[in-house]
């Protein structure tokens, strides 16, 4: 049996005078000659024990010499108050020392090759290559217990609202969700493939055509696709599908279990219920799909104002049917031209042509890119749309409505950040609504689905299916917070024809749909009852929760930007007896 009384960081001045026994990680060690004070460390915090030569053998006095950084040390002993000049403020256990009676070394430690320090100045590769040791640090002991807390207080919720986990296959074959499949060859079956889901869409779909009613689980999912701070090739999702619902029924659960977390976690009541806006209203006001409204500073529709105003720029794109837009940054006049030229150039990634701008300095005047070109009181009525001030600054962007809106709300999130306008002390959560259908891909020259080929229609836009699909609006539902998409969900389509129809909208033929999803067309046959479902994402959830700046910071073991981890050094090659038995020949391998 484990004799441990105390964990190190837990010994208080309530336990003055008591034995005790600890166990732990040396954090450091200071020999004053008579007297070595060691740090013992644990996952709860630090406790300074105390060999003292004067009253120890010569033996276990030389084992506490021989101590170095992370050896693993098993120490009985008294805990005695300290002096109060000797009292440490900065540890927990401060006011007190274990006066060590006997110890043991219950394993070495070569020195790590990373400070295992609650300040790390270390490279990131370098702690996801020791990720054990960097796992060892506090703050990370922390977000692990946290994201624990965090599906613990999720389950608890969704358990009470009566919902059932099942496990659903991993290896299955493709979910489109948008994402590049991960394969795994089959041995018995050459040539062919299961793939890992990137969502067990298609599995909660059918069990509601089971008859479970309310589905859940805390379930792995696979993308491949290139890494992003916000982006792993594996994550975890909570995900939920409910029968015989509308939008409002599955989002009130989503919300209760939202609700829950933070008043457990974090005691912040969350407003019940959420904020709503419309897909078309976010991209209007925001510029983005995943608005983050903890500060104004909204896009307005400046088209009908600038009309006839002269500006060749604007005017040639109305009438190619174009929108130009603009927003009114408080405070900005101080950019510098420089400052204002980097906004030109950031807005062009995001393939707009150019950036018009006007600054009202302090004293009333104008500098700026385009005024000159305004005629009349043109310039004055734009400034007055925009509700410039003196010490305001304007942006105008003209373009296609969706590229000039999506730049402008890139660039009103990097004004908001450099003009110190983000409260980053809100929890700012809103539900987006009433998605379109399809987005059209350029590239392929074809729709696809914005959320997912399963999403049902909004009853009012079903007959622009046939003559409008573009102008349809599904009922899909994201949810967001701070500006970051947690979570979406949709009501799915539950019969088969209406599935057939959405798959030749997306460019399938009839044979192609049938032998991808015939599985599920057929299952659509067999009374499928109406349903919805939602499904967020816990990594994003804990990363808001803790503040992380990575999705890498709260996994833990991550994968880096090429899906490689550092630690195991994956992917990595295998016996090509392996790849015989799977029937795999790999014909070139590029330098690894
Ligand atoms: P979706 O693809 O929007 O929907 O995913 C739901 C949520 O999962 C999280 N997420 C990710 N987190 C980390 N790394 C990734 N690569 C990643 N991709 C997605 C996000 C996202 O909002 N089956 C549907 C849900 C449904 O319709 O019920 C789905 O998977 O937080």
């Amino acid at each position: 049996m484990n004799n441990r009384t105390h964990m190190c960081g837990q010994v208080t001045i309530q336990e003055a005078g008591q034995s005790v026994v600890l166990k732990g990680w040396v954090q450091r060690s200071r020999n004053l000659g008579g007297l070595i004070f060691v740090w013992l460390r644990d996952h709860t915090g630090i406790v300074q024990v105390v060999f003292d030569g004067n009253t120890l053998s010569p033996d276990l006095f030389a084992l506490a010499e021989s101590l170095h950084g992370e050896y693993v040390l098993e120490v009985h002993g008294k805990v005695a108050k300290r002096v109060p000049e000797a009292v440490n403020a900065k540890l927990k256990t401060g006011e007190i020392e274990v006066i060590v009676e006997e110890a043991t070394i219950l394993n070495t430690s070569k020195t790590p090759p990373i400070y295992i320090e609650e300040e790390t100045r270390e490279q990131e590769a370098l702690r996801l290559k020791y990720r054990y040791l960097d796992l060892r640090r506090p703050s990370m002991q922390q977000m692990l217990r946290t994201r624990h807390q965090v599906v613990r207080l999720l389950r608890e919720y969704i358990d009470s609202q009566g919902f059932v986990e099942v496990e659903t296959p991993i290896l299955t074959k493709s979910t489109p969700e948008g994402a590049r499949d991960y394969l795994v060859p089959a041995r018995v079956k050459p040539g062919c493939f299961y793939a890992l889901p990137q969502s067990p869409q298609i599995y909660k779909q059918l069990l509601m055509l089971s008859g479970l009613d309310k589905y859940y689980q805390v379930a792995r999912c696979f993308r491949d696709e290139d890494g992003r701070a916000d982006r792993q090739p594996e994550f975890t999702q909570f995900d939920m599908e409910m029968s015989f619902i509308e939008p409002d029924d599955i989002q009130a659960v989503v919300e209760g279990a939202y609700r829950h977390v933070f008043k457990e976690l974090m005691h912040i009541d969350i407003p019940q219920p959420l904020p709503r806006i419309t897909w078309r209203e976010a991209m209007a006001r925001y510029g983005s799909d995943k608005p983050d409204t903890r500060f104004a500073m909204e896009i307005s529709d400046v088209s009908e104002t600038v009309k006839g105003c002269g500006f060749q720029v604007f005017e040639s794109a109305l009438e190619g049917g174009q929108t130009v837009c603009g927003l009114c940054a408080k405070g900005a006049a101080r950019f510098s031209r420089k400052e204002i030229d980097a906004l030109g150039e950031f807005v062009k990634t995001y393939h707009v042509k150019g950036l018009a701008w006007a600054v009202v300095a302090e004293d009333g005047s104008l500098r700026s890119s385009f005024a000159k070109a305004m005629q009349g009181d043109s310039m004055q009525r734009l400034l007055n749309a925009l509700g410039a001030q003196a010490g305001d600054a304007i942006f105008v962007i003209a373009d296609k409505r969706n590229i000039a809106l999506t730049a402008m709300g890139q660039l009103r999130l990097r004004l908001g950040r450099e003009l110190g306008l983000i409260d980053t002390n809100r929890y700012d959560l809103l539900w987006v609504t009433e998605f379109p259908l399809l987005e059209w891909d350029e590239e392929s020259n074809r729709f696809n689905a914005m959320h997912h080929p399963f999403t049902n229609v909004m009853q009012e836009d079903v007959a622009l299916m046939e003559t409008d699909p573009g102008a349809v609006r599904a009922k899909a539902y994201d949810l967001v917070l701070n500006g970051v998409e947690m979570g979406s969900g949709s009501i799915r389509i539950h019969q088969s024809e209406l599935q057939e129809k959405m798959l030749r909208l997306l460019g399938f033929t009839r044979e192609e749909a049938w032998s991808r999803f015939g599985f599920l067309l057929e299952a659509f046959q067999y009374g499928t009852p109406p349903h919805g479902g939602f499904a967020f994402g816990i990594d994003r959830m804990v990363m808001m929760l803790t503040g992380a700046e990575s999705l890498r910071d709260v996994l833990a073991f991550p994968k880096i930007q090429n899906g490689a981890c550092l630690m195991m050094d994956t992917p990595a090659p295998v016996q090509k007896e392996q790849l015989d038995q799977l029937h795999i020949d790999v014909l070139q391998t590029e330098k690894r």
